[in-house]
């Protein structure tokens, strides 16, 4: 059975780009019915075009605040029947209703290793704390902001002549590894949200999600 992905995002999109690649395998299960952004000039949505996706465009500044706009967004969502919502570079933050709206099925993916460095600025962050590890984490979207359970992260060093700049891009390349892995598991039946967190293959994940050392 096919799993129905709809990818929301904001910018240049290149997690989705790793996301329409991995579709092309045939013994992928999932597959990209619709890519929405709230910003009409977003990059992605020329690479979704170009794969042949339909996108859709809901700017947020022309609705009546959150609450209209998150409703509007279920509805552009729902259109395509939807099994998982991922989002991928969307920079909104999403109204509790939506978020219980799509329970289980609602995926993030975040510039750190969680819980560390919620927010922005994540990897001039990691550098400013000293931190030795850096990375990327894939989780399931919950009210609190970057706080649901984890599914996977991608765990790399951070060197000593590193800037956030360069640090950005190798945590990047690892973000187009982990997300269609956790997309691909999702969309396999192989993981899930359980009572008490991530589960794949019917054994919970530890609360750090899969762990991938490079
Ligand atoms: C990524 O760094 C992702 O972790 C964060 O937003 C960025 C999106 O990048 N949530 P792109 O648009 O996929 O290139």
């Amino acid at each position: 059975m096919p799993c129905n992905v709809v990818v929301l995002i904001s910018g240049s999109g290149s997690n989705l780009q790793a996301l329409i690649d991995s579709c092309t395998h045939d013994d992928n299960p999932a597959r990209i019915r619709a890519v929405i952004s709230n910003r009409a000039d977003a990059y992605g949505l020329q690479r979704a075009q170009q794969a042949g996706i339909a996108t859709r465009v809901l700017d947020h500044k022309h609705y009546d605040g959150r609450e209209a706009f998150d409703a509007a967004l279920i509805e552009a969502i729902d259109a395509h029947q939807p099994d998982l919502v991922v989002l991928a570079g969307f920079m909104r933050i999403l109204s509790p209703g939506f978020v219980k709206h799509y329970s289980g099925r609602l995926i993030n993916i975040h510039p750190s290793l969680l819980p560390r460095h919620k927010g922005l600025h994540t990897h001039q962050r990691a550098l400013e704390a000293g931190d030795t590890e850096h990375g990327c984490s894939v989780h399931f979207v919950t009210e609190e902001l970057d706080g649901g359970p984890l599914v996977v992260q991608a765990v790399l060093p951070v060197l000593a002549d590193d800037t956030a700049e360069r640090l950005a891009s190798r945590v990047h390349q690892q973000e187009h590894r982990i997300y269609p892995l956790a997309v691909r598991w999702f969309a396999a039946g192989r993981l899930r949200l359980g009572a008490q967190g991530a589960m794949l293959d019917g054994q919970p994940l530890p609360a750090s999600g899969h762990v991938i050392r490079t």
